[in-house]
């Protein structure tokens, strides 16, 4: 049976680029694949979070996971921290990833970008992390978005270069994966390409935002003043907020408004109404899980302390055989 792995940083709560771009296929793969998810809290200490605020965040999306459908009965899911051993593996792949090829990572210089003040070694080797926390389950797909192909390729050059150091064929070498056969990218609502929590305020939707914020930013969604001739191409905006519908709505919602603009009769307030009900339809019945399973603190123990069990155990395999391989051995 082929191995899932993909995790989360607890940065934030959940919005739909992360449910439809990561969430959304692991829960459909859960069934038929070795699965694990985790917490990528070992990650978010990039940006130094405060203690508590760490704690709480990582309690919050744990609710926010289970309530969009991780099963731990079906799936490992687990914290990061809980498994030492992806920092040994870290430590391992770490020699063999070349400064070089890390500083050119585009995730890397856009960091360097937005916080000069604070490029330190972990977000150089952010990748080397991301990597091993795949390899350590001996992974094969990883549901992301579109934004972590490189982080998969990476991912895959380190693997293939442990097999070759090492003469073995060890680690199978991961690929992205959607259902879809593409991978995601979901826009946000400012105009900006990619919906993200560190984008602008307004331009995500996150699963827990009360119907009353989620008709707030979209009905202030950027727009124009709408199409001039029959059939013409749809500006970005406007091919953004198409994109949102296609992702929520129903088919026939969405030929009506495709429809619509191709004769030039469509009305985007209308649209925007349509596609804020259609959100919050499909976010209410999250929304309501989230904060049940938040307050169930035993509940939420119970969970990570099974996810950490099973994720230990995958783990130190690997890990004993990779010391073996590497020359590690007992006399
Ligand atoms: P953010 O960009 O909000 O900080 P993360 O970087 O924590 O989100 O992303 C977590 C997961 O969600 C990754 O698999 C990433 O590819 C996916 N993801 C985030 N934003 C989007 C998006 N706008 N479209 C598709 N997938 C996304
Ligand atoms: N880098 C991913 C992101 O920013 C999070 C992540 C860390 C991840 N380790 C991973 C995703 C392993 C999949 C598999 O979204």
């Amino acid at each position: 049976m082929e191995t899932v792995v993909s995790g989360i940083r607890p940065t934030g709560n959940l919005h739909l680029g992360n449910y439809f771009g990561a969430m959304k296929n692991f829960v459909a793969m859960q069934q038929d694949f070795n699965s694990f998810f985790f917490i990528a809290d070992y990650h978010s200490l990039t940006t130094h979070p405060h203690p508590k605020d760490l704690h709480d965040t990582v309690r919050q999306v744990v609710a926010e996971y289970l309530a969009c459908g991780i099963d731990p009965e079906k799936s490992t899911l687990y914290l990061q921290s809980d498994v030492p051993e992806t920092a040994e593996l870290y430590l391992f792949m770490n020699m063999l990833a070349y400064v070089g090829e890390l500083e050119r990572s585009t995730s890397f210089k856009d960091k360097i970008r937005k916080h000069p003040d604070n490029v330190n070694a972990g977000l150089l080797t952010y990748p080397v992390l991301m990597a091993s926390d795949i390899i350590l389950h001996r992974a094969d797909k990883v549901p992301v978005g579109k934004d972590q192909t490189q982080h998969l390729e990476m991912t895959r050059d380190f693997a293939q270069r442990f097999n070759r150091v090492y003469e073995t064929e060890y680690f199978p070498l991961p690929t992205a994966f959607n259902f879809s056969q593409e991978l995601v990218k979901v826009p946000g609502l400012d105009g900006s390409g990619k919906m993200g929590k560190s984008e602008g305020e307004g331009n995500a939707i996150f699963l827990i935002d009360e119907p009353a914020a989620i008709r707030k930013k979209v009905m202030r969604a950027l727009t124009d003043s709408g199409p001039k001739e029959i059939n013409s191409q749809k500006p970005e905006v406007i091919q953004n907020i198409f994109l949102l519908m296609k992702l929520v709505s129903a088919d026939d919602t969405l030929k009506f408004f495709e429809n619509a603009f191709n004769n030039c009769t469509i009305r985007y307030g209308d649209m925007k109404k349509q596609l804020a009900e259609d959100i919050i339809h499909f976010t209410t019945p999250i929304r309501e899980k989230v904060n049940a399973y938040y307050s169930d603190a035993a509940y939420l123990h119970k969970v990570l302390a099974q996810g950490e069990e099973k994720a230990r155990a995958s783990a130190a395999k690997t890990i004993k055989e990779v010391r073996e391989i590497i020359g590690f051995r007992k006399f």
